[in-house]
């Protein structure tokens, strides 16, 4: 399908709000960090057809061909005991704008992947601004596969993309206002515990045997619960109960 998603349909799509386009960028993350230093207002976003340094969680690139994925980052200036929310609060936007789009299995994989019938479909990164010990605010940067066949890559049983999900067209400016609207609601929501309950009923782990790597050393048990602040708790054969704050997890 051919889309045109430039400036225009961006700033349509995203209107009221401040909004930046860019056809090829190094990271939006990067760039709403700064605008969030210039004093931008909150529920700004900027967006990329290609991003040339996309970043991942855990120090990893992210990348995704021109014309295929949303790239999006949102930028919010959260209190400061809200901002591990902030994460959740992207996964949990997401989740929600597939199913408006009629894709009903979709979860997230802790702590912050969107899955659809166990196949990644976006990744969240929040990444904080601070200026002088002073919170500036949160960069959230979401990167959703919105039209890439995975079928005959190496990711084939790993990853998918909203338009293999659905098996029909979509563009990312339909896409991009459904979300947006889920991030304004959540947002407003952000301080209270609906969003964390929300967020963990989401979880597609919870009570199964898990792996976590957060080091060398795997983590292994049962994910058993996570607390307010997504810190997830794993308890080992041994009765033993883990912490663990960060990490990628993986079904046993
Ligand atoms: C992950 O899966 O580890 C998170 C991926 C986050 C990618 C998005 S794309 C928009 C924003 N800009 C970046 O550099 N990264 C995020």
């Amino acid at each position: 399908m051919t889309e045109r998603f430039d400036a225009d349909v961006v700033r349509q799509a995203a209107a009221p709000r401040p909004t930046r386009f860019y056809k090829q960028i190094e990271s939006t993350n990067d760039e709403g960090l700064l605008w969030l230093s210039e004093g931008v207002a909150e529920g700004a976003i900027l967006v990329a057809d290609e991003q040339t340094k996309g970043r991942g969680r855990l120090g990893r690139s992210w990348y995704a061909p021109p014309g295929t994925a949303l790239m999006v980052t949102y930028l919010l200036r959260p209190a400061m005991g809200d901002l591990p929310r902030v994460g959740m609060l992207g996964a949990l936007a997401v989740c929600e704008t597939l199913e408006q789009l009629g894709i009903a299995s979709a979860g997230i994989k802790w702590p912050n992947d969107v899955q659809i019938a166990g196949k990644k479909v976006c990744g969240v990164l929040p990444e904080a601004r601070w200026d002088g010990g002073r919170l500036a605010g949160v960069a959230l940067g979401i990167g959703l596969n919105v039209r890439i066949d995975f079928a005959a890559t190496p990711f084939a049983e790993t990853a998918v993309s909203i338009e293999t999900a659905l098996g029909r067209s979509v563009t990312r400016a339909e896409v991009l206002t459904a979300l947006l609207a889920r991030l304004d609601s959540w947002r407003a929501r952000l301080g209270e515990p609906a969003l964390f309950d929300t967020w963990r009923s989401r979880l597609n782990m919870l009570g199964k045997p898990v792996s976590v790597l957060n080091g060398v050393t795997p983590v292994s048990g049962i994910a058993e619960a996570v607390e307010a602040d997504g810190t997830l708790l794993i308890r080992s054969a041994d009765g033993t109960l883990e912490r663990v704050l960060a990490g990628d997890i993986a079904m046993r």
